[in-house]
């Protein structure tokens, strides 16, 4: 996993490189997790994008809760953004793409047509925050190990377009996106993902969320993973409870310290590590009534 320390020069050197590559697309592709739609957003996309054309795509769909999914794909058709959720590691949705894409660039292409300009296939970029699946995306989409992996702002490698299936070319390097860090919430969710350095947060107050998340949302999952007996606890906001299931799922993982007594930071790490790899289930994180 690679980790950007974002500074305020690399957030401005960041929204440059994309605004000036902006000149040169006709659309963007706005990659998010599908687990963490809004933690995973970039606060000045409308922004930075200058209006362009933009397709929502909701990656990672294999690890969400297909219900989430669903719901956040209406939330942003609700904003008058078209948006599709994929699975770029897998495959699944991803053809979906390009012709949702060209349908962006309609209106410029029909005044291409009307001034006599041929038709072109449509050029698009990718932007996204780091690890939500930019490389893998273009590689899906080029049919080949072709994508550039350079994840940090100021690295760029010579421009290339790939083409991919006829109507669509895409920027090989994808614009890279900081998230929103001021917001507590935000670094807790995407920490929770993996998807920024654990050591920036406490590992124990990041398993304390998901603890209290899947309590409330997917208890049963979380119960047969660990083989938790009884239901949630009763009191969602009473610490107490929460730390409790923490400690038997440590139990059930032999995180043990001396005496007995449960290793939390350990605990933490298990129950973290199987949330990432899906181990517990298909989980989203937020929802989009949350942010109305
Ligand atoms: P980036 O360019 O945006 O930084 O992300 P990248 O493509 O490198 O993907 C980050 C990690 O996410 C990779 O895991 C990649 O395999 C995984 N990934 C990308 N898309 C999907 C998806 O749709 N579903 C799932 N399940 N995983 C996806 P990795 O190589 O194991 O990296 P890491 O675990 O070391 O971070």
């Amino acid at each position: 996993m690679t980790t950007i320390q974002w500074f305020p020069g690399h957030m401005t050197r960041a929204k440059r490189q994309i605004q000036e590559k902006l000149k040169l697309i006709d659309a963007v592709i706005e990659l998010l997790d599908a687990r963490v739609p809004h933690a995973s957003r970039n606060p000045m996309i409308g922004e930075i994008l200058r209006g362009k054309p933009r397709l929502v795509v909701l990656n990672k769909a294999d690890l969400a809760d297909p219900h989430s999914t669903e719901r956040w794909i209406a939330a942003f058709r609700g904003e008058g953004l078209d948006c599709v959720a994929v699975d770029s590691a897998g495959g699944r949705g991803v053809q979906e793409i390009p012709g949702r894409v060209r349908q962006l660039a309609a209106p410029l292409f029909e005044r291409m047509k009307a001034r006599g300009v041929n038709p072109r296939p449509v050029r698009a970029m990718i932007v996204g925050i780091p690890n939500v699946g930019k490389s893998t995306l273009i590689n899906r989409l080029a049919g080949r190990g072709a994508a550039a992996t350079g994840d940090r702002p100021g690295v760029t490698k010579g421009q290339q377009w790939i083409k991919v299936g006829g109507v669509m070319e895409l920027l090989d390097t994808p614009g890279i996106l900081w998230p929103k860090f001021d917001d507590p919430a935000v670094g807790l969710r995407l920490a929770a993902i993996g998807s920024i350095r654990e050591e920036i947060l406490n590992l124990e107050e990041v398993a304390f969320f998901v603890v209290k998340t899947l309590a409330a949302k997917y208890w049963d999952a979380l119960a047969e993973r660990f083989g938790l007996e009884g239901g949630p606890p009763d009191d969602p906001d009473d610490a107490g409870r929460i730390v409790d299931v923490l400690e038997r799922i440590g139990r059930k993982r032999g995180c043990l310290a001396g005496g007995g007594r449960v290793d939390l930071e350990k605990a933490s790490g298990a129950l973290l590590r199987e949330l990432r790899t899906g181990k517990i289930g298909r989980i989203t994180l937020e929802e989009p009534d949350e942010f109305r």
